[in-house]
């Protein structure tokens, strides 16, 4: 029954893959015996995740994803290895936590063009430099998965009530990449309908991680099931959205986000 969801022998990629999300996505795609390459940029995380997930089927590789030629010199390691490359998450994005040295600077009306590429750069650039470097060998084989990782503000705008009480805000940027990587989800399931390169977004609701209680009881509110999700409730659908399970889906935006966005 569950043949279609294992991922033996396939060889995925995940960027971003040492922070909160991304450390899921690399066990769940683990426990469906994939192969899995993280890529982060940051040493001590990397070294961290490998001390919490020894497997044989893991490595994490160190490597600025916004930066085309470092991913391209990457890429080509990676293929002299593995041979192939059948999966890729861009998961990573900017994470702007409420910070009162910087609050000021989020408003729109004070947001400057040197944040707005920075952010845009994480969320957005680095998803088709990955894309472009990645999905090639994924041509060549007539055969691979990508999987763009959204948010519930991916269909929804912020509400900026829940982040009042810590002077903070939720900048317009994060909106742009979390729209923006839903259209060039639709616009590469389009683009590669004709090499059999499915391409679908994940938008998850908010990943509780002890963060502020007032913002928690706020953003609870704000949610039908009445709470965040925990941070292993998505690991089935990302297995499912990675492999043949879903062999019929492409384009799509599944919004998993204990109802936010219906109310
Ligand atoms: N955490 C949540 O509640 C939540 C909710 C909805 C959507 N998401 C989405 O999930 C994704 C992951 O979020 P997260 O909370 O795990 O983020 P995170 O901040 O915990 O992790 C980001 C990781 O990316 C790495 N990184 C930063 N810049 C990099 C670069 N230039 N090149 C390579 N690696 C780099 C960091 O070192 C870190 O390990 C994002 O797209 C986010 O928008 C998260």
């Amino acid at each position: 029954m569950y043949k279609r969801f294992n991922l033996k022998n396939k060889v995925a990629i995940i960027t971003g893959a040492c922070g909160l999300f991304g450390v899921e996505q690399t066990k769940a795609l683990l426990e469906s015996s994939c192969t899995v390459i993280g890529i982060d940029i940051d040493k001590n995380r990397i070294k961290s995740v490998k001390k919490k997930i020894p497997n044989v089927n893991l490595v994490i590789l160190r490597c600025d994803v916004t930066n085309f030629s470092d991913v391209n010199k990457l890429s080509k390691v990676i293929i002299k290895k593995y041979k192939k490359i059948d999966i890729l998450i861009n998961n990573l994005s900017f994470d702007y936590k409420p910070n009162k040295k910087l609050n000021n600077k989020m408003n729109f009306n004070t947001l400057s063009l040197e944040t707005w590429n920075k952010h845009l750069n994480l969320g957005l650039t680095s998803a088709f430099i990955c894309s472009q470097i990645f999905g090639k060998f994924m041509e060549l084989k007539k055969k691979g998965v990508i999987l763009n990782i959204g948010s519930d503000l991916s269909v929804i705008a912020p509400d900026q009530r829940l982040y009042s009480h810590l002077n903070s805000i939720k900048p317009a940027t994060y909106s742009v990449v979390k729209h923006g990587i839903v259209g060039l989800t639709k616009y590469l399931a389009s683009y590669w309908s004709d090499k059999n390169i499915r391409v679908n977004c994940l938008s998850p609701g908010g990943i509780y991680n002890n963060q502020d209680k007032n913002f928690v009881k706020k953003l609870k509110n704000l949610i039908p099931l009445n709470r965040m999700a925990n941070k292993n409730e998505y690991n089935e659908v990302i297995q499912f959205l990675c492999s043949d399970a879903s062999s019929y889906m492409t384009g799509q935006n599944i919004v998993i986000d204990g109802g936010r966005t219906v109310i």
